[in-house]
């Protein structure tokens, strides 16, 4: 308990899935926790279970893709708190399309919400934060590292996340900000994200697929939301104080191979 006692962190993507595990196990941790997503029914039933059970956390409608959105929670956050120290970009889009079906609309879809976003999110933590430092944490995929030939927009989003987090951090460490910026890489974890996709599959197409995936995970079953928040939550707080621009694997061992 207290590992990140009294932080201010903003965590996008957190009505559900690895967001919302994040957003739990901070606040647990001490941090007071402002919770954004598109999805407000989602976000604010979540908000108000976890308000029931002693945590500090707010919510906000927040679309991560539009600018004003991001003013808003920042702005919002620094008037109610009065800092911000951890920035987690973790609102993201999965879509399956190899490169030949891939629409250009689907496209700009992915990369505006998995890659733009995460860029504008950055861009405006390092300017609320570069006074006093902090540690933005950008969720990548191992998608960002290997290639899947179903995931041509996807791997294209994670994979730009991955060094332009890099590019940030050495920005970030050559002016003196005490920001550090890192991406985390989960593999295939148990959330909305993946079941949903699995699920509008047609079931003899989805029942080969999860054989296949298990069959490609050393550790053989999907990770808990709950097992990458921890990841999630080192690279946010000071026992990770010599780590930037790094990339942390969370992958059962899929990408040891
Ligand atoms: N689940 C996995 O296997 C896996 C693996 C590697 C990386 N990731 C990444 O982890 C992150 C979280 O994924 P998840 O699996 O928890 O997915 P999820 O679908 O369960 O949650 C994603 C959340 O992002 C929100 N969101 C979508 N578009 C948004 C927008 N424009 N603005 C604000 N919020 C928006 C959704 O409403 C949802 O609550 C994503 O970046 C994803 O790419 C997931």
């Amino acid at each position: 308990m207290g590992r990140i006692e009294n932080k201010i962190a903003i965590i996008t993507g957190a009505a559900g899935g690895i967001g919302l595990a994040t957003a739990e196990l901070f606040a647990r941790e001490g941090a007071k926790v402002v919770m954004t997503d598109i999805n407000i029914g989602k976000l604010e039933a979540q908000g108000r279970r976890m308000t029931a059970e002693g945590l500090s956390v707010t919510v906000a409608a927040h679309d991560v893709t539009q600018a004003d959105d991001w003013d808003r929670i920042i702005t919002g956050t620094l008037e109610r708190y009065g800092a911000l120290d951890i920035v987690v970009n973790n609102a993201g889009v999965g879509h399956l399309a190899s490169v030949e079906d891939e629409t250009m609309e689907g496209w700009r879809h992915v990369l505006g919400i998995n890659l733009d976003a995460v860029f504008m999110g950055t861009q405006k933590a390092i300017v609320a934060m570069k006074e006093w430092g902090g540690s933005i944490v950008n969720i990548s995929s191992i998608e960002g590292i290997i290639g899947e030939c179903v995931l041509a927009a996807y791997n294209a989003s994670k994979g730009g996340v991955r060094i332009f987090t890099k590019s940030a951090a050495l920005h970030c460490a050559e002016k003196g900000y005490g920001i550090r910026v890192n991406s985390v890489h989960p593999g295939y974890v148990i959330t909305p994200m993946v079941t949903d996709t699995i699920n509008a599959l047609p079931p003899d197409v989805a029942e080969a697929m999860q054989k296949d995936l298990l069959g490609r995970i050393p550790l053989g079953r999907l990770a808990e939301a709950s097992e990458i928040a921890q990841a999630i939550l080192f690279v946010a707080s000071d026992e990770s104080s010599y780590m930037t621009g790094a990339e942390l694997v969370i992958d059962g061992g899929y990408t040891a191979r």
